[in-house]
């Protein structure tokens, strides 16, 4: 069976944190999907298009026929399915994330237990980072050039308009 993972998220914006997630598990996998959540979530509005995310997420990787980037709507499960995957890829931050991420395995589990879910821990210089933070740091014009691929870091300043 073909090794195919997902890695969902809402990346608004992609990270360092989630590019080194992403690039540490690329060698486990013959196909490695990054799925940009594009439901609307109004306890966090995006500050991003989902268009706009999975751009920065393209340009901030280097090509490779590997890695595909999309936006998904519904349930991760469904789409997982639909892509023919079997593995889904989420990173951890500290324990704080544990609860959260914990919730949700075990939600995806009952509703496919063919899936397996993999965490990668985070390297150290990315824990303290959050998509949250970044946006805080840019609209308050602050540099975020250590954080984030420089597309993003373009994009933030575009759209706060420094
Ligand atoms: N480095 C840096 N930051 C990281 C990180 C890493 N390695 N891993 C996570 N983060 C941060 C993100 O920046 C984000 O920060 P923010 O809260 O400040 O925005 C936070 O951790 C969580 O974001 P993310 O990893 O993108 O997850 P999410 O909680 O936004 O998205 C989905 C979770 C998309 C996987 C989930 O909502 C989902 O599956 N939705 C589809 C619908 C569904 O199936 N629901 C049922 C689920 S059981």
């Amino acid at each position: 069976m073909k090794k195919i993972a997902v890695y969902p998220g809402s990346f608004d914006p992609v990270t360092n944190g989630h590019i080194d997630i992403i690039k540490r598990s690329i060698s486990l996998f013959e196909k490695l999907i990054i799925a940009v959540n594009a439901n609307p979530n109004p306890a966090k509005p995006y500050l991003f298009s989902a268009e706009e995310r999975v751009e920065m997420i393209r340009e901030a990787l280097p090509s490779s026929p590997k890695i595909e980037v999309e936006s998904f709507k519904g349930l991760l499960v469904h789409y997982a399915r639909k892509k023919g995957a079997n593995f889904i890829i989420r990173g951890l931050r500290a324990l704080s994330d544990f609860e959260y991420e914990f919730q949700m395995y075990l939600m995806n589990k009952k509703l496919n237990p063919d899936l397996e879910m993999i965490y990668f821990m985070t390297s150290q210089q990315y824990s303290h980072l959050s998509s949250s933070v970044i946006k805080e740091i840019a609209k308050l014009g602050g540099s975020t050039i250590n954080f984030v691929p420089p597309v993003v870091e373009k994009k933030l300043l575009e759209k706060f308009g420094y």
